[in-house]
């Protein structure tokens, strides 16, 4: 299948198995004109809630109630299948980009499927069906800033999917300390496949930043025509370890560690 065609299913899907479509083999000849879609298709009643604004996650000491973690499985769920879903906005809108960075895009679409799977498996374990709670435009309200590749990477790999290397182990943190170990352990699992995306990121802004800016300026400098700032780039603590092993320099993780 053709990752465009593979895309445009992906966002006009309204059942989950279209959402999770995996082909068995990608190809990437015919990615025709530049296309941004404007909103995705969602399977019935789970369209993006009409409250743009999000109900707060159940707090750490309430995490032992099995609900409660169920609860903030469902809403990470939602963020993973907002990431399949701007992946795909991404591949359409940059039909121009290198045919490596495509590849390497449509490899990551694929994790983050896997990635809803994982979460909607616990969660029906723990009771809840993907779709029985609220689902958020959140991330997609960025996508008409996406407005290149270079856009692309500082928003969503070094931006979102870098601040999870915060969200997620603190979150798999919590719930093994209630006793949660295969919750814990899908969080381990989000872990080590996001850094894998942000240093996709780091790798093409590397590539694509100009030679006079440093990757921390030539970062900062894209944030500013978003409607994010470095701090959307980590949680309340910075892991250092794992932005690390994604090949991030210690100049630029002091600079986050640091930024006001
Ligand atoms: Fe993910
Ligand atoms: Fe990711």
């Amino acid at each position: 299948m053709e990752i465009r065609d593979w895309a445009m299913r992906i966002l006009s899907a309204d059942t989950m198995a279209e959402k999770l479509l995996e082909p068995e083999a990608l190809t990437d000849a015919l990615p025709g004109p530049a296309l941004l879609w404007k909103t995705p298709s969602r399977p019935l009643g789970m369209e993006f809630s009409l409250h743009s604004r999000e109900e707060k996650l159940p707090p750490f000491q309430d995490h032992a109630d099995p609900h409660k973690r169920a609860i903030c499985l469902h809403r990470f769920a939602g963020h993973e299948l907002l990431a399949v879903e701007i992946m795909a906005y991404t591949l359409l809108a940059f039909p121009e980009a290198p045919p490596s960075f495509r590849k390497g895009l449509a490899h990551t679409l694929h994790e983050e499927q896997g990635h809803v799977r994982l979460y909607v498996k616990r969660m029906g374990e723990l009771g809840v069906q993907f779709g029985d709670l609220p689902l958020y435009r959140h991330f997609w309200m960025h996508t008409p800033y996406i407005s290149s590749p270079m856009h692309y990477v500082s928003m969503m790999s070094l931006t979102f999917e870098m601040a999870n290397l915060d969200f997620a182990p603190m979150y798999g943190k919590s719930f093994m300390a209630k006793g949660d170990a295969e919750s814990a352990a899908l969080m381990a699992t989000i872990v080590r496949d996001e850094m894998a995306h942000v240093r996709f990121g780091w790798q093409w802004l590397r590539k694509w930043k100009p030679e006079k800016h440093s990757e921390w300026e030539a970062w900062e400098h894209t944030l500013t025509s978003t409607l994010l700032t470095p701090k959307r780039a980590r949680g309340f603590y910075v892991h250092e370890d794992t932005r690390r092993s994604a090949g991030i320099p210690d100049e630029w993780i002091d600079k986050l560690k640091n930024y006001k």
